[in-house]
């Protein structure tokens, strides 16, 4: 019997490599990856033909636009990756009978709860990138029938550029670094969600499939400042953290205060228990070391 194809954008950022990592020691599922070369999100047009050529039964899209500031002024390319290919990938699921799953963020809410957000919480973007992201829900929602979206935030990993790689770096460079203490949410290990990406295909896989919005982070509500101590501290490095308000801070895009996710539907439908946060990230640091 042929295996499943999964087709998954975006093969040179985090989530796209750790996937392709994965994929590896996945004998009895087949993996096309692509990036810019092969599939240029920015060009919406495209999608329908490469899709029909290749005929997957998933989509794993980790593509996006993901430059949270730059998105304030590039709207359009933002919107276009963001919102319009996710929309015509979606469609070209449906066509397909395939499923599609999205890749989304914890920047589709306000930030103004106390309490990690249900997937069922309103949504109300402060920023571009969080608005054109959850268009990109919202349209792959209605174009296919067969859509789950897993919601994630603070994503870093060995790869790309992320917090984490940010911190050991400039925490080598200087003596003393200034992180915002007033902003709280989950880092999330982009293996761990990979590794929960592949669970949900193979429980669809043995026909155990729900379909819709769902969230998964690391476990566990931190601030920036608390996640740049623990960097710190798991490198073993000497540098001081002093912790400043986002007022000293200013962004071009406005970040959420709290973007702590309730992740309870995804181990409800799919089985899938987060990780504490510090454990993936001693396990990130060890791979980078
Ligand atoms: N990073 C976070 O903190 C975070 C938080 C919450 C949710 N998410 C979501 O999680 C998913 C994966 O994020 P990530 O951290 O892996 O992102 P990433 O490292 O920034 O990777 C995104 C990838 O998308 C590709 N891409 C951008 N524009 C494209 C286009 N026009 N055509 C084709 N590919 C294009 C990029 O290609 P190039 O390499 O060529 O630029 C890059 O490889 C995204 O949906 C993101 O919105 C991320």
């Amino acid at each position: 019997m042929a295996k499943p194809l999964i087709v998954v954008t975006g093969k040179n950022g985090q989530l796209g490599r750790e996937l392709e990592t994965l994929a590896a020691s996945f004998t009895g599922l087949d993996f096309l990856f692509t990036g810019r070369e092969e599939l240029d999100l920015n060009n919406p047009d495209s999608i329908p033909a490469f899709f029909k050529e290749h005929r997957p039964a998933y989509v794993v899209n980790c593509a996006a636009y993901t430059a949270v500031d730059k998105a304030e002024t590039e709207r359009e390319t933002a919107y276009a990756v963001n919102a319009v290919a996710a929309g015509n990938i979606a469609k070209a699921c449906e066509e397909l009978n395939a499923v599609y799953i999205g890749i989304s963020t914890d920047y589709v809410f306000n930030g103004n709860g106390t309490s990690p957000y249900l997937t069922t919480a309103d949504c109300d973007p402060v920023n571009y990138y969080g608005y054109s992201k959850y268009m990109g829900e919202q349209l792959a929602r209605e174009f296919c029938s067969k859509s789950i979206i897993i919601r994630t935030s603070w994503v870093y990993s060995r790869y790309g550029n992320n917090f984490v790689k940010t911190m050991l770096r400039l925490m080598k460079e200087r003596p003393e670094i200034r992180v915002v203490n007033d902003q709280l949410g989950s880092p999330t290990w982009a293996a761990d969600i990979a590794a929960a990406i592949v669970q949900v295909i193979q429980q669809i896989e043995a026909g155990k499939a729900v379909y819709g919005i769902y969230h998964y982070t690391g476990k566990g509500v931190i601030s920036w400042y608390d996640f740049a101590l623990a960097i710190r501290d798991t490198a073993q490095l000497s540098c001081e953290v002093l912790p400043i308000p986002s007022s000293a801070y200013p962004t071009p895009a406005k970040r959420p205060a709290y973007s702590a996710l309730d992740t309870a539907a995804f181990t409800k439908d799919y089985g899938i228990l987060p990780k504490d946060w510090n454990t993936a990230l001693q396990e990130c640091i060890r791979q980078l070391s």
